[in-house]
């Protein structure tokens, strides 16, 4: 496996978290490719149980000696440093974290945007997380971004703030008719100028953190190192190919993990979709599979399906065959992880959405294994009951199955190829 991309096949919280954290162990580096804050990758594993939202999985591996927040996400420095001080606090070493010199940085302006603009949008609202991610991605291509690298001329950078946040201000009174928003700009620059402080303390100095990244990921290559590329969000909030406009503002599948990590495409030889066994979605927008009040209500407490960094309650649906074989064919998918099986133990009757004449897609009705069977516990693909098996190969639509997951622990992982 020289280069592998791990990407969720869904609407996101399909447990890519879980998955990169267990394949990290066997790599050198992993990157975050795309997206930002808006992530909450969960993991459990031996040191606890953590929640990251832009530090990599992988940052738990003794073996990883690269973790990566790539070109194509839009990190936010003061979640990065509050999630290095968590990780701090259980003892976690983090010296292996980069932050590639072309990541657009999220600002506080962006975030007043976002919110601003949701409510603007009242009943049409898309439902984000509120961490700025439409107006950071939409000033990158608007050529008025403020990146990583300039960090590393603060007198430079704070030339370019001050510009961009006297106009954030015109914005801000003209369209919104707020002013009071967005804190002073010297309250902005005094609070990155002590996170700052704390991660060249942390790192030696700046420049060991904030670095031209790709070069180091060609020489690991070079040498036959293997490389992760950890998705964010899911494949239908791909602002392409997802459900427009009802989707994140960055492109989530493989090509994005080429664009944002600047590994050659030809290297990633191994693409592996992580699909929950049901599905969720946050946020607004269409959901063609949704389970009925019930069987919703019931799923969402037994999975506890609220959102990682939000708290809100996640909408529960049946695995929708149609979207993941258009997922499945776009990124090419070399195989899948299919998460959260475990939960199904508890229902006698489960749905399957298949297509439906042209365009359609209807919920066909099929026998479950449990509770009479469980999936929980098992350890291989045989220990897994035969109907447990045959609705994996079902779901998975002739994607071969790598991972099924069975548990949030590391140790509750059935790898299977
Ligand atoms: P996003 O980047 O936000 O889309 O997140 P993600 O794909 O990393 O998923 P997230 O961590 O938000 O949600 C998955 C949840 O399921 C977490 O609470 C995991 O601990 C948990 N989880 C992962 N795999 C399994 C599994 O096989 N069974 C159970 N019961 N829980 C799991
Ligand atoms: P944004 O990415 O914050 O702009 O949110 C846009 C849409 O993507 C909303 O529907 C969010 O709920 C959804 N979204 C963004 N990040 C995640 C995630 O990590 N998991 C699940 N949904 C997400
Ligand atoms: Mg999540």
């Amino acid at each position: 496996m020289p280069a592998c991309a791990v990407i969720g096949g869904q609407w996101g919280d399909e447990g890519k978290g879980k998955i990169v954290d267990y394949l990290a162990q066997k790599a050198h580096a992993v990157v975050r490719y795309a997206g930002g804050g808006n992530a909450g990758h969960s993991v459990e594993n031996g040191a606890g149980k953590f929640v990251l939202r832009t530090v990599p999985c992988g940052i738990f591996s003794p073996k990883t000696e690269l973790n990566i927040i790539g070109c194509g996400t839009v990190p936010n420095i003061e979640v990065v440093v509050t999630e290095l001080k968590a990780l701090e606090d259980k003892g976690i070493d983090f010296r292996s974290l980069r932050i590639d010199i072309a990541a657009h940085l999220v600002i506080p302006w962006h975030i007043v945007e976002d919110n601003l603009q949701e409510e603007r949008r009242g009943n049409d609202k898309i439902g984000t997380t509120g961490n700025g991610i439409p107006p950071c991605y939409a000033d990158k291509v608007k050529l008025i971004g403020l990146r990583a690298g300039d960090l590393l001329d603060f007198p430079g950078f704070k030339k370019k703030f001050l510009r961009t946040y006297r106009e954030k201000k015109v914005l801000f009174k003209k369209i919104y008719k707020r002013t009071h928003a967005l804190k002073d700009p010297d309250t902005i620059i005094n609070e990155l100028e002590g996170q700052l402080e704390y991660l060249g303390r942390k790192f030696g100095s700046l420049d060991n953190l904030i670095c031209d990244t790709p070069p180091l990921l060609w020489e690991a290559l070079d040498k036959g190192q293997n490389v992760l590329l950890e998705g964010a969000q899911g494949f239908l909030l791909d602002i392409d190919h997802g459900t427009y406009p009802y989707v994140t503002s960055s492109c989530t599948g493989v090509a994005s993990a080429v664009q944002g990590s600047g590994v050659p495409v030809s290297l990633i030889t191994e693409r592996i979709g992580v699909v929950k066994a049901y599905m969720t979605r946050v946020g607004a927008g269409d959901f063609r599979t949704q389970m009925t009040l019930g069987e919703e209500k019931k799923i969402r407490e037994l999975a506890q399906e609220y959102g990682t960094v939000t708290g809100r309650p996640r909408r529960c649906g049946w695995f929708d065959t149609e979207y993941f074989k258009r997922a499945a064919r776009m990124n090419d998918l070399t195989s899948c992880a299919i998460t959260r099986l475990d939960i199904l133990d508890d229902f006698p009757l489960l749905g399957v959405g298949v297509r439906d004449g042209k365009d359609g897609i209807r919920i066909e009705r099929i026998q479950g294994w449990g509770p009479s069977q469980k999936v929980m516990g098992c350890k291989t693909w045989e220990d897994l009951p035969q109907s447990a098996r045959d609705y994996c190969e079902r779901i998975a639509c002739g994607v071969p199955i790598k991972i099924v997951s069975i548990g949030p622990k590391r140790d509750q992982t059935i790898v299977l190829r």
